[in-house]
């Protein structure tokens, strides 16, 4: 039975730049679905970066447990390439409470290739391996490094041996997204390819990419071979995933699907948070991005999206997330 197989897995949430911070955790974390969350990444050049830098891109460092206000773990993210650089950040990380180290190989953004980061690694599997060691040995076993990669840059052609870089160099879990680098976020995710690699690993491998509903779920597990999954874009497409997920775990029932009405309270909570720290006007930006998530894959969404995307004033914008049944009705084409 279905369930009988899949009801253990764990669900992490995605780590995403500019658009999964504190807040956001906070938010997806509320309803049980999560096991555990990843910062933004944190740049590491060639020198050790300050205490802020750190506490920017993950504030629950300033809490114990390191967790969201619901008690959902937050690992911190590293991108970076120089072994001796990292390890000094890891280090610094670990004295500043961190309770998890996981390192970027998969981040496909120019720039950050160009400055040899994120997925450019992949093409060089002993510099995967290299950077990992390092910061295990710099932990010392006192927290877990873990890593992230892609299937590969170009082609896949490495993905195994840089999964095995990561295994070798210490890594206690490797998340895969089930793409290379070239393919950017195009579908689909090769779930089958990730069950490759974990082949060849003994370490638990995370299947990641394109999980957008319960079925893609049921499919990316078993054809994955994973126990466990990252959600990213999907949590915000569908903030109740992870919890359907999870309902669908415990019970075997589907949760009734996510309402515009449950999305719109979830902009309008995440404005008033934002709004506490940040002008109005990035606020407007911010919950329109994540509106703009909300339309992947789901018509009304998108239809709201269209209505809205022009207003430029946040409480006319917060005001108008639930319009009444007849300003409706009147944007819709004729
Ligand atoms: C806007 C954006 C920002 C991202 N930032 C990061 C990041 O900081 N670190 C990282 O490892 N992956 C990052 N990713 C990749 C995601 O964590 C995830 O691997 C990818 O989106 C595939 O999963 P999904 O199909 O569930 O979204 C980012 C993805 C997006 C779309």
């Amino acid at each position: 039975m279905v369930v009988n197989l899949l009801h253990k897995g764990k669900i992490g949430l995605a780590p995403m730049e500019g658009v999964i911070d504190a807040l956001t955790r906070d938010l997806l974390t509320r309803q049980a679905g999560f096991d555990w969350t990843v910062t933004e990444f944190v740049r590491v050049v060639d020198t050790r970066l300050p205490p802020r830098v750190f506490y920017k891109h993950c504030p629950e460092l300033t809490e114990r447990p390191v967790a969201t206000p619901n008690g959902v773990p937050v690992h911190l993210q590293l991108l970076g390439s120089d072994p001796r650089a990292l390890a000094e950040n890891a280090r610094q990380a670990l004295a500043l409470g961190a309770i998890s180290l996981d390192l970027n190989f998969g981040c496909p953004a120019k720039l950050v290739n160009r400055h040899d980061g994120g997925a450019s690694l992949l093409r060089q599997p002993d510099r995967v391996y290299q950077a990992v060691k390092a910061v295990a040995e710099a932990l010392d076993g006192a927290i877990p490094v873990t890593a992230k990669i892609r299937l590969g840059f170009a082609n896949r052609r490495l993905a195994v041996t840089c999964a095995q870089a990561t295994e070798a160099g210490g890594a206690a879990r490797l998340v895969v997204h089930g793409r290379t680098r070239d393919e950017g976020y195009r579908p689909p995710a090769h779930w089958e390819w990730i069950g490759k690699v974990r082949h060849h690993l003994s370490i638990p491998v995370v299947a990641n990419g394109d999980i957008w509903t319960l079925e893609d779920y049921w499919k990316a597990r078993t054809l994955s071979g994973c126990c466990d999954v990252m959600l990213g874009r999907s949590a915000l497409a569908d903030p109740w995933l992870a919890p359907r997920i999870r309902y669908w775990q415990q019970t075997g029932e589907r949760l009734a699907e996510t309402t515009w009405e449950m999305r719109a309270s979830v902009l309008q909570e995440y404005a008033a948070l934002q709004r506490q720290h940040l002008p109005d006007r990035v606020v407007v930006s911010l919950v329109k991005q994540w509106l703009a998530q909300m339309r992947q894959g789901n018509a009304e969404a998108d239809q709201h999206f269209q209505r809205l995307k022009r207003l430029t004033d946040l409480d006319a914008l917060l005001g108008s997330l639930t319009p009444s049944a007849s300003s409706l009705a009147a944007y819709e084409p004729a």
